[in-house]
């Protein structure tokens, strides 16, 4: 389901009603709700609306556990981090216990050990055998104007991952090592929600949606949950390119 929106805040806005609804519902049906966030910027005001009075009492958050779909190989005090984002904006205003939130341990040096840790960590969560992957309530994603989602970016080795849950690469074009959740831990989630907003993302937004299927080279196509449902919730600055 592709939904359109004038600008980020209605887009947001838009966000932050399906988080609660997609919430609710997991926590009526099996007591939890278990949400892997996006990194960067274009998440910031989904999480600003959901700590706002509009949203911050329409979900129990003791019942919210909270997943990184990906991380950047750096401190959690780093203005780089996706953890040091989601606490400023999220965890500190809601009062998250640390028991519901469940980072990338950046602070193991080799990143392959940090990947290796939070496999253990998800699949001591979710009770799931080596063999299973977790199925997430929700994963957030966003896209980078390359068309990678996560840390999954062109042409690496991650995109190819099918038995581990998380995995660490190093990103050349980046030149620095990047954490991220696999395909088969992403498209197994009931729920996946893309938030794709900015001109800067119309050209690759067009290729991931309307073009042949190459994940290789846009990753953001590799994103087909299994059993779940897919939203792109994107802006009219994002959607230029897009034909239909
Ligand atoms: C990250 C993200 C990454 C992000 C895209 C879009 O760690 O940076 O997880 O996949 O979603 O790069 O980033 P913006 O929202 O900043 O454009």
């Amino acid at each position: 389901m592709i939904k359109t929106f004038s600008n980020i805040e209605e887009l947001s806005n838009f966000a932050a009603e399906k988080f609660v609804e997609i919430g609710n519902q997991a926590i009526k049906k099996h007591g939890k709700f278990t949400v892997a966030l996006a990194g960067g910027s274009t998440p910031r005001s989904l999480y600003q609306l959901l700590v706002s009075d509009d949203f911050k009492d329409k979900i129990d958050w003791e019942k919210v556990f909270f997943f990184f779909g990906d991380e950047r190989d750096v401190s959690p005090a780093s203005n780089q981090s996706n953890f040091k984002m989601a606490n400023e904006i999220l965890f500190k205003p809601l009062e998250i216990q640390k028991t519901n939130i469940f980072r990338w341990q950046t602070e193991i040096i080799n990143a392959k050990e940090v990947a290796e840790q939070y496999e253990k960590y998800v699949r001591k969560f979710f009770k799931i055998e080596p063999n299973e992957f977790p199925k997430f309530d929700l994963i957030l994603l966003g896209m980078g104007d390359d068309g990678h989602t996560a840390s999954l970016f062109p042409h690496t080795k991650a995109l190819l991952e099918n038995g581990k849950i998380a995995v660490a690469e190093m990103v050349k074009k980046l030149n620095s090592n990047r954490l991220t959740l696999t395909f088969p831990t992403i498209n197994n989630a009931s729920n996946i929600i893309f938030l794709v907003s900015g001109e800067n993302k119309a050209k690759s937004l067009h290729k991931v949606l309307e073009t042949e299927f190459q994940p290789e080279k846009f990753p953001a196509q590799g994103v087909k949950p299994t059993n779940g449902k897919l939203f792109w919730l994107i802006d009219e600055a994002a959607a230029e390119c897009l034909t239909k």
